[in-house]
């Protein structure tokens, strides 16, 4: 079994960062908040196209609103050495807030127009927290690759604008969602569900399947399709929609029609727990039109 290293600060992972760039070696870097999953680790694996494999596990902490779930996000760095290690990780970093934030940190990565809609719209400053940290993170660790996964396609979508706008060298690869058997989206958040709740949380991959089969029968009309999805899932009694909403996958911009990339995406409260859930499915408004 190969080595794997956990650091902690900043100088460290730069040493040897340095080291790997002086052998001409190519890096592939999973930005994480830990409490990994088979999601993760299939981030991690994509990513093991590269020479050496970087995975951060940081809760960070401008990510979060007042009333949100910092606190009680789990954390378990052992275990998380473990997966990473299964997975082929060469490197851990795994700061403390202190490393990352100084006292009198005062400047921020934002964004405009992308992180209006979706997430950002119900979770302000959610996505300043984001962009702001996992530039840190690129400007850290340098890598050739680093890999999202589609679970938080919006979270894809802006940071590759971001990239893209900050002129990062970094390319970002978007993979899969990976589920539980029964459809689930896998997410850290899971373990916040009771039994009760885990079956109820169903409703949100089963209602967005039905979304995505009405409009893989030819509905262009999004809004017919997002009223179905909203309806199935407020058959639930224990569900409450944050939103569900269909967008341009790249842009992020609402979209009424099916044309182009779709994204329809979903937040859910089940109970207290909130999750989130989507896919994304392309079409050719002026294919339709003339098959007509
Ligand atoms: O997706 C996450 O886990 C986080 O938002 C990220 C990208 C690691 C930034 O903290």
């Amino acid at each position: 079994m190969k080595k794997m290293k956990i650091v902690k600060t900043i100088n460290e992972v730069r040493e040897i960062i340095k080291d790997w760039k002086k052998q001409g070696l190519s890096i592939g870097f999973v930005p994480t908040m830990g409490y990994l999953h088979e999601g993760h680790q299939s981030l991690i694996h994509a990513a093991g196209e590269n020479d050496k494999v970087v995975v951060s596990i940081f809760v960070n902490p401008i990510q979060f609103g007042p009333n949100e779930d910092f606190a009680s996000y789990p954390r378990d760095i052992d275990r998380d050495t473990e997966k990473c290690r299964e997975a082929g990780a060469d490197l851990i970093f795994a700061p403390e807030a202190s490393e990352m934030y100084e006292p009198d940190f005062c400047t921020f990565v934002d964004m405009n127009g992308p992180t209006d809609e979706l997430c950002g719209k119900s979770r302000p400053g959610h996505f300043r927290g984001v962009c702001t940290v996992v530039s840190k993170l690129f400007n850290i660790v340098t890598p050739d690759k680093a890999y999202f996964g589609q679970k938080d396609a919006q979270q894809l979508a802006v940071i590759r604008i971001m990239t893209r706008d900050l002129s990062i060298g970094t390319e970002i690869v978007g993979c899969p969602i990976i589920r539980e058997e029964d459809g689930l989206a896998k997410s850290s958040r899971n373990t916040y569900l009771n039994p009760n709740e885990r079956k109820a949380a169903l409703v949100i991959s089963r209602s967005l399947n039905e979304g995505r089969k009405i409009i893989e029968s030819g509905e262009i009309d999004l809004n017919k399709v997002i009223v179905k999805v909203k309806s199935l899932i407020e058959k639930e009694p224990l569900a409450k929609i944050d939103y569900v909403k269909a967008v341009n996958a790249d842009s992020i911009k609402p979209i009424d029609k099916a044309d182009g990339r779709i994204l329809v995406a979903a937040a859910v409260y089940i109970g207290k727990t909130r999750l989130i859930d989507n896919f994304i499915i392309e079409r050719n408004a002026a294919d339709d039109s003339n098959n007509a």
